[in-house]
């Protein structure tokens, strides 16, 4: 019996690895003055779990996500594409940070970039 292929997840150090990327990239969305604004209400200790958890099950961990669909959470808080490339810029730099090899990098930027429509609202429900 062969064991099973490591996962995305693995790659990036399971749980807490992907907690310290997620802990990273808030420090540099919150220092955004073009970001910062978006979150003035938010819960962040809940943001954080609940992104760890999202951004988990997206790189093949343990699908444990519990928090909002992801269209209905950022409907109408007017975040628009350029607010998503600024996102995904710092999560590139969060995973940078934490040294994490350029070839699982562009994995993980390729999934997060699939979600950008629900993200801006650009999705066209029922269409
Ligand atoms: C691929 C990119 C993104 C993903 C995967 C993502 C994911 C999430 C998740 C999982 C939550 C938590 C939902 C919950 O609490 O139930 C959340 C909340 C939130 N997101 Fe995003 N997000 C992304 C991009 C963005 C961007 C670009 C902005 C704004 C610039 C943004 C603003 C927010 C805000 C303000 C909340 C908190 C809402 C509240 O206070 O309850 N997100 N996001």
């Amino acid at each position: 019996m062969s064991e099973a292929p490591e996962t995305l997840y693995d790659a990036l150090g399971g749980h807490a690895g992907v907690a310290a990327v997620v802990d990273e990239m808030y420090v540099r969305v919150l220092a955004d003055v073009e970001l910062a604004h978006f979150f003035a209400d938010t819960d962040l200790e809940r943001l954080k779990r609940m992104q760890t958890a999202f951004i988990s099950a997206m790189v093949d961990g343990p699908a444990n996500y519990s928090g909002a669909e992801l269209t209905e959470i950022h409907r109408g808080r007017g975040i628009e594409r350029q607010h998503f490339s600024r996102f995904c810029s710092h999560m590139l730099d969060a995973l940078n940070e934490r040294e994490v090899k350029p070839n699982l990098i562009d994995q993980v930027l390729g999934r997060l970039a699939m979600f950008s429509d629900k993200v801006t609202g650009a999705t066209n429900v029922g269409g």
